[in-house]
């Protein structure tokens, strides 16, 4: 028995070969953490290193987020390696009582730190913990090369983003009534994309970076990966669509998503729906 044995490291695991196999982690990008249960950190503590590495502070502070147990994939680490090599690719990292630093307590035994976007990360941890009654427990960065076609072509809106992919296949406003959040372009890695993605997530629980990819948020492994397979899907469904030399026809109008809406019982934001 290994900690890479207990269920929730499986499921860690495997979202990461997932999203690998999906080819959204070129090299090392994109990152993943989860924030664990007290159960999860009972089961893991035996595991933990004899002594734990130092304090980092992180430069944003989430005080409903003090004492907690994220487990991170590591800075510069390739998704392609987590399932052959977990214990060199991941950590477990603890926070401190005042919500301000991290420190790791297993893990990444060859070197390293937490994803450079760790600060976003655990931001919007801190948003979507708050936002959902502590029900949100994942936080999944990829780079999903159609959704990021978009960002070239489209205005750079929460409500462009989210008509266009509603509309681009019929399950979207089922799967994300309420929609996406746009950040536009900005340099990767720090407090301040964090704090910006935030502002997002206080009301989305998806928030696409220009150029860059998508973050998301859920209450599980499965319904974290789910929201981002089904926006890539819908963002390649656009993109083929405009990609074919023929002007669109027809789509999913609004009375459609409205009908939609009524039939699954999920209300869609009344302000992505009708003229601007
Ligand atoms: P990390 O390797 O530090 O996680 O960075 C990858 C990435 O996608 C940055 O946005
Ligand atoms: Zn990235």
């Amino acid at each position: 028995m290994s900690i890479c044995d207990l269920d929730v490291m499986r499921r860690m695991i495997r979202l990461c070969d997932d999203g690998w196999q999906q080819g959204w982690h070129e090299r090392n990008g994109g990152n993943l953490t989860y924030r664990m249960t007290e159960e999860e950190v009972a089961e893991a503590r035996p595991y933990f290193d004899a002594q734990p590495r130092p304090w980092v502070n992180m430069g944003v502070t989430g005080k409903n987020l003090a004492g907690a147990y994220f487990i991170a994939t590591g800075s510069g680490k390739y998704f392609r390696n987590v399932m052959p090599d977990p214990e060199d690719s991941l950590c477990i990292v603890e926070i401190n009582g005042a919500g301000d630093s991290y420190r790791i307590v297993w893990g990444l035994v060859n070197g390293g730190r937490p994803t450079s976007e760790f600060p976003s990360h655990f931001m919007n941890h801190s948003v979507r913990c708050e936002a959902t009654g502590g029900a949100c427990r994942v936080i999944y960065h990829a780079h999903p090369a159609n959704l990021i076609a978009m960002t070239y072509v489209l205005p750079l809106t929460d409500r462009d983003f989210t008509r266009e992919l509603w509309r681009s296949a019929t399950e979207c406003p089922v799967v994300f009534p309420g929609g996406v959040g746009v950040v536009g372009w900005m340099v990767p890695g720090g407090a301040q994309i964090a704090l910006a993605t935030c502002e997002k997530m206080k009301e989305f629980d998806a928030a696409v970076w220009a150029h860059h990819g998508l973050f998301v948020s859920g209450p599980d492994f499965d319904t974290a990966f789910g929201l981002m397979h089904t926006i890539e899907k819908s963002a390649e469904i656009w993109v083929k669509a405009h990609s074919v030399g023929m002007p669109i026809r027809q789509t999913i109008e609004d009375a459609d998503l409205i009908a939609i809406a009524e039939e699954f019982g999920v209300s869609l934001r009344r302000d992505f729906l009708g003229d601007a």
